[in-house]
């Protein structure tokens, strides 16, 4: 049962995806994470796949399904989320980074397991390196995609992120709304384009918040 062009708008397009959290490890039974279920990154490349792109999935640890008929790509840190999307940057037309990337890292990772000792632990952490706006610096045709998780002031914290990193569109969420947050099957999101254009739109479900986001995504190709 062949589908329609008109169904497969994004045929031929080649679009990353990174979806989940990123995990920095502290020694062998720790971790530093996020509550990142993988859920909207997940539901964008699965959308995108349907609208006929050829898909690649960065994704942190998630306990999803694996959307069939993509290339999957599974990394934990932060430097290996940044190895694997760049190392396929420049045959992409779109990169959408969705991924809850982890700020800090551990300055020092213990080989063997930290044993209890003071009352008080202190640990030092170093900034992981900025995907996105590494992703920003080095753009070349990709449209470029990024979203920004606030609690607070999303509007003009979503803007400066975009400005900042150099992105064609950023996707905000406030993150401490019911039906919005982590884990939430539910989205509700405002898109912020480089011309400055905005569109606000109500609680939907990420499948559908996908649509929408991909729907932008094809507007910005055809500039
Ligand atoms: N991002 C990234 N690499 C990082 C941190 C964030 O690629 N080391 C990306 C995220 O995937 C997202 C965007 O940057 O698309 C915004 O992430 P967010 O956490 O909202 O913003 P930050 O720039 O990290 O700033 P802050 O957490 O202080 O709000
Ligand atoms: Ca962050």
């Amino acid at each position: 049962n062949e589908k329609k062009t008109e169904d497969m708008p994004l045929t031929g397009k080649k679009i990353l995806v990174t979806a989940g959290p990123t995990r920095e490890e502290l020694d062998p039974v720790r971790y530093f994470t996020n509550h990142s279920s993988g859920k909207m990154g997940y539901a964008i490349a699965s959308v995108a796949k349907k609208l006929g792109a050829d898909v690649t999935l960065v994704t942190g640890p998630t306990s999803l399904p694996e959307p069939q008929g993509i290339t999957i790509e599974k990394i934990i840190s932060t430097k290996d989320m940044y190895e694997a999307t760049m190392s396929r940057y420049h045959e992409q037309d779109v990169v959408i980074k969705c991924a809850a990337v982890a700020d800090y890292t551990p300055v020092t990772v213990h080989s063997n397991k930290f044993k209890k000792k003071n009352d008080l632990w202190t640990i030092e952490m170093k900034k992981t390196v900025d995907i996105l706006q590494s992703l920003g610096e080095k753009k070349e045709h990709q449209v470029l995609v990024g979203f920004a998780a606030e609690t607070e002031n999303l509007e003009n914290y979503a803007k400066d992120k975009m400005i900042r990193k150099n992105l064609d569109m950023v996707v905000g969420n406030d993150v401490s709304k019911e039906g919005s947050g982590f884990g939430s099957d539910t989205n509700e999101i405002i898109m912020i384009k480089k011309d400055g254009s905005k569109k606000v739109l109500p609680i939907l479900t990420k499948e559908n918040a996908a649509h929408e986001i991909l729907i932008e995504v094809m507007e910005l190709m055809k500039r």
